[in-house]
């Protein structure tokens, strides 16, 4: 059975008493909760990963990065390394965000190289992709999400392909309130199933976890969430408040 995840990406929020306590309410509410074949993540800004990794160790809790630099080390000023991640304890970091794209200028190029080095240091990827509005409007949705897919992750060995997840974020649904409908969720999702099973195998595809990310909310998860091709999502808005992030959980 393919592991669901509902991973919060906090984004550019919450300095380091907040990001406390929102780390602290999480766990506190995810207590009671029997997790089966669930996956629970939060990535908080760099600054506050110690913190917040303190308090959800011994705890079903998992803290990804947002983001890293593709240099194992060197002179890089304000960036971070892989390395640095795992000697934290982290085991995931989520790269290709579309913020990332566009306004930090992340291509094809650098997101190749940044997974090779996440995966060099047994990093998992929480690899995200998507189309803006105007793909979507020309019917061209498929073939963006196609060659994006393609030219980053296709070169990846089958054995790689363990340690990356999917996030499906098309653009025009992030922060917008605007979801994709449950219909379209699948649609893409199924397509890009069919895209991994075509180049690798059947098997490979069905084993990796592609999330939907865009305006994701409690009153919408369920929807979502229980599409055949959609294991879960990666969350912005909505991961920013314990009772809701965790309402996202339990609507497997
Ligand atoms: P929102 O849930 O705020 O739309 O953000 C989605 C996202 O970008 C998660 O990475």
């Amino acid at each position: 059975m393919r592991t669901k995840i509902v991973a919060g990406n906090w984004k550019m929020n919450k300095n380091v008493q907040e990001s406390i306590k929102l780390a602290d309410e999480i766990v506190s509410e995810l207590k009671d909760l029997t997790l089966e074949h669930t996956r629970v993540l939060v990535a908080p800004p760099f600054v506050n990963i110690s913190e917040v990794v303190k308090i959800t160790e011994a705890t079903p809790v998992e803290v990804a990065a947002q983001n890293m630099h593709q240099a194992s080390s060197g002179a890089y000023t304000g960036e971070i390394a892989a390395e640095m991640l795992t000697s934290l304890g982290l085991q995931t970091v989520i790269l290709g965000h579309s913020e990332r794209r566009e306004y930090f200028g992340e291509n094809d190029a650098v997101l190749t190289e940044k997974v090779s080095t996440a995966l060099d240091h047994k990093l998992e990827v929480i690899f995200c992709f998507g189309e803006v509005l105007a793909d979507r409007k020309s019917g061209k949705h498929f073939e963006v999400v196609a060659a994006q897919l393609r030219n980053v992750l296709f070169e990846l060995s089958p054995d790689q392909w363990s340690s990356v997840v999917l996030a499906y974020e098309p653009v025009w649904a992030i922060g917008t309130g605007e979801t994709a409908s449950p219909e379209q969720a699948q649609e893409m999702h199924a397509f890009i199933r069919r895209m991994i099973a075509d180049h690798y195998t059947q098997e490979l595809a069905d084993g990796v976890s592609i999330l939907y990310g865009g305006s994701v909310k409690p009153s919408n998860a369920q929807e979502l969430f229980a599409n055949p091709d959609v294991d879960g999502g990666l969350i912005g808005g909505a991961s920013l408040q314990a009772t809701d992030f965790v309402a996202l959980v339990r609507s497997f």
